[in-house]
């Protein structure tokens, strides 16, 4: 059976109904037994008007307490236990503890407005420490990717101070220094270009384009490290137009494609393809990598995850998350077929294809 918000609201609705029931009921049967005794009283002791005056003042005590009584038990039940329990919660919660849970105290299907009250405060809570999980983790993340082209630079420039260095030595020390310094910025440029993606600070202006052109003259800014591996060039490009934001395709372009190259030992091939299917301007780049495996194919879009770790220190592991958030904010979606030791295939379905 399936509980809905509806059917619990009833619940209560009849549950507080019989409460109220219950309570007329007894103060009805004290008030019939006080009224019981009182004519009892009157027709035993005729005259006796301190007998009557004291009797009636028990009664109507013993009125006053048993209703005190009652609405006593109800607060410390039903309103004080759950209302301190919330208190403790919300308390530890601001004070940065997440960790906390709190125990309904009715059967889901009886829930009342406390029990509803805790499971927003243990959902608030799970939420906030993934949140926090999330921060962290970045944090960390960001460090680690920080620290190791800082100490790089540091041991590097350290060695080029000596006076014994060949020209070949400074000039292979310079290098790695410009090379680590790129990684930084990368890595400072993504973080800064995925955060804005994410805050929603980056819209996309979506205008007609050339697609077409806009691949092959993202493939010819390659053509220099597509020669340094001596890498083989599949192109075929369909004339597309499309609907989109150009900055930001470029994007998913450049990292496909580094990706591609980064992973293709030398005189493989890589191939890019733009066709037009079913409504989409598809877009293909593969290449006959190293591929990857399905638990690295699982988390490839995760923010600084690299599979591979033998380019660890070519990259940041943000290529492909900032990829799959600038798919999502365009309209689109990305497949990867891969095979290790054969190669891999990212194929991105864009929204927005115009007729011609
Ligand atoms: N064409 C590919 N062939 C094989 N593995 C790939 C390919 N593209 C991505 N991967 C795997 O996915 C991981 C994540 O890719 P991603 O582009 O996000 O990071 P990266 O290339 O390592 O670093 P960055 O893009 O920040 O320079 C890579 O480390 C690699 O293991
Ligand atoms: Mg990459």
């Amino acid at each position: 059976m399936k509980y809905t918000g509806k059917s619990r609201a009833r619940r209560r609705a009849v549950a507080s109904v019989v409460g109220y029931a219950v309570y007329f009921i007894c103060i009805a049967a004290v008030v019939t037994v006080v009224l019981f005794l009182y004519g009892r009283v009157q027709s035993d002791g005729e005259g006796n008007k301190g007998l009557i005056a004291g009797t009636m003042l028990g009664c109507i005590l013993f009125l006053a307490l048993v209703c005190t009584l009652a609405d006593f038990l109800r607060r410390k039940f039903l309103v004080e236990k759950p209302v301190s329990a919330i208190l403790n919660a919300t308390g530890r919660i601001a004070s940065g503890d997440f960790s906390v849970r709190l125990e309904p105290s009715h059967l889901y299907v009886n829930y009342n407005a406390y029990d509803e009250i805790m499971e927003n405060i243990n959902r608030m809570a799970a939420e906030l420490s993934k949140t926090e999980l999330l921060r962290t983790d970045f944090i960390a993340n960001v460090s680690h990717e920080i620290k190791t082209p800082l100490s790089v630079i540091r041991n590097y420039a350290a060695a080029m101070k000596r006076e014994d260095l060949s020209q070949e030595e400074r000039h292979e020390y310079a290098e790695t220094l410009v090379s680590a310094a790129a990684r930084l910025s990368s890595l400072v440029t993504n973080i800064l270009k995925l955060n804005k993606l994410e805050n929603q600070e980056i819209l996309p202006k979506k205008q007609p384009f050339d697609l077409s052109e806009q691949l092959r003259e993202c493939v010819l800014s390659f053509e220099e490290l597509l020669d340094s591996k001596n890498l083989n060039l599949d192109c075929d490009i369909d004339d597309i137009t499309v609907v989109s934001d150009a900055s930001l395709l470029e994007i998913i372009w450049n990292n496909l494609l580094s990706n591609a190259v980064k992973f293709t030992p030398d005189g493989g091939k890589i191939g890019v393809s733009l066709k037009r299917e079913d409504g989409y301007a598809v877009v293909r780049v593969s290449d006959t990598g190293c591929g990857m495996n399905a638990e690295t194919g699982a988390h490839i879009f995760d923010k600084f995850y690299q599979g591979d770790t033998s380019h660890a220190q070519e990259g940041n592991g943000l290529g492909l998350a900032l990829v799959k958030k600038v798919i999502d904010v365009l309209g689109g979606r990305i497949s990867v077929e891969s095979e290790v030791g054969k190669g891999s295939a990212f194929t991105v379905y864009l929204n927005g294809e115009r007729d011609e």
